[in-house]
């Protein structure tokens, strides 16, 4: 089969297009014709070696973990999947397994889910990690499912039908960083959410996070975040880079952030900030449930969520995609098409 896999970590220098054998589904195993596969920052980091002591020392390793394909044959004991069936989903890639990013691979049957009506391939490629950690920050921030705004038939309404609750009702919330993979599926969720949704993104971007369902939008590259006096009930940061004492600065008493980054020290700034002011600062972590896919699912299906995709590459060029994924300066998910 045809591959984009490392030699040894590194960035595209350290990786090559070219045969691995065929993988074969053993038992409870899937064997997938992949057919889409997304970048996330976990990918680029970890084939570059950031965590190598948990990602492990085997090569010729192959990077991507979320995937979109079709099923080409199942293993001994398989019942839930059949050959020909489009199927989607994120294949770990810590501790010396494998991506995607080849013609065929192997996959746990209880990794896979099957691609929801009028999903393309490279639509359910971009969700698995973005969305769902953009779901789970969302959560954090108060803003799960049970605070969506319905319509008087119980409908879900904003996104879809333009509804919303009264601007005093409306939890207001912040999104830092909210035109990349994981902060565009968040504005569109909390906008369905019903929240009063205020982001910040480059000059550029802005019309971008405005169509996506922002009611404003800051740019990041300035003070005006800082100097504009503002407050709300909960900031997701998305990008993940905010200082505990600017957060602190921005939170309404009682408010919650939450970091798609592992919150670091100062722990005693987070801790007096809980204590003195019941503010809640929280790291936020992709979430894999069952009900959390079915929820990005419903979000698709209703039309409330849309993957924004401007950049896709073939599987021989990968290394670009990679080398933009690093760079920045793109908008929503970056697609490698196989
Ligand atoms: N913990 C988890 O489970 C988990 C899961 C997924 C992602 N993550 C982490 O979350 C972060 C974002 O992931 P991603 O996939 O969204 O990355 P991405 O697609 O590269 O997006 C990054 C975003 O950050 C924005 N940005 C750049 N500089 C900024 C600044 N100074 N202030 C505010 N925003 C800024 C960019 O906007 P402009 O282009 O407009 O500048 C861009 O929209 C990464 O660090 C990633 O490792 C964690």
């Amino acid at each position: 089969m045809k591959a984009y896999y490392s030699k040894a970590y590194g960035n595209s220098e350290a990786s090559v297009f070219g045969e691995l054998p065929d993988p074969v589904a053993g038992p409870g195993q899937v064997l997938v014709e992949i057919k889409a596969v997304s970048i996330n920052p976990v990918d680029w980091k970890i084939r570059r070696g950031d965590a190598r002591v948990v990602t492990g020392f085997r090569f010729p390793r192959i990077f991507g973990a979320d995937f979109a394909g079709i099923v080409r044959e199942t293993g001994p004991g398989v019942t839930a999947f059949t050959k020909g069936q489009r199927v989607y989903g994120s294949k770990s890639i810590l501790l010396d397994r494998g991506g995607a990013l080849a013609e065929l691979r192997v996959v746990e049957e209880n990794k896979l889910r099957l691609i929801p009506e009028g999903m393309s391939f490279n639509e359910a490629a971009s969700l698995p990690i973005a969305a769902l950690t953009a779901l789970n920050g969302l959560r954090k921030c108060g803003l799960g499912r049970d605070t969506e705004v319905h319509d008087s038939s119980g409908n879900p309404g904003p996104a879809s039908s333009g509804k919303q609750g009264s601007d005093s009702s409306r939890k207001e919330i912040l999104i830092n960083g909210g035109t990349g993979g994981v902060g565009h599926f968040a504005v569109q969720i909390a906008r369905a959410r019903g929240a009063m949704v205020t982001v910040t993104c480059s000059r550029a971007n802005a019309n971008l996070a405005l169509n996506l369902g922002a009611d404003m939008t800051i740019d990041h590259s300035t003070g005006e975040l800082w100097s504009s006096g503002r407050k709300f009930d909960a900031i997701f940061d998305a990008h993940g880079h905010m200082k505990a004492w600017r957060v602190h600065k921005l939170l309404k008493p009682g408010g919650a952030y939450a970091s798609t980054l592992f919150i670091p020290p100062p722990y005693l700034a987070i801790a007096v900030t809980r204590l003195l002011h019941g503010k809640k600062l929280m790291s936020a972590n992709m979430r894999s449930l069952d009900e959390d896919w079915q929820e990005l699912e419903r979000l698709f299906s209703e039309g409330s969520l849309r993957p924004v995709i401007e950049n896709t590459f073939p599987l021989e060029r990968a290394s670009e995609a990679f080398d933009l994924a690093m760079r920045g300066g793109f908008r929503g998910k970056i697609i490698i098409i196989i």
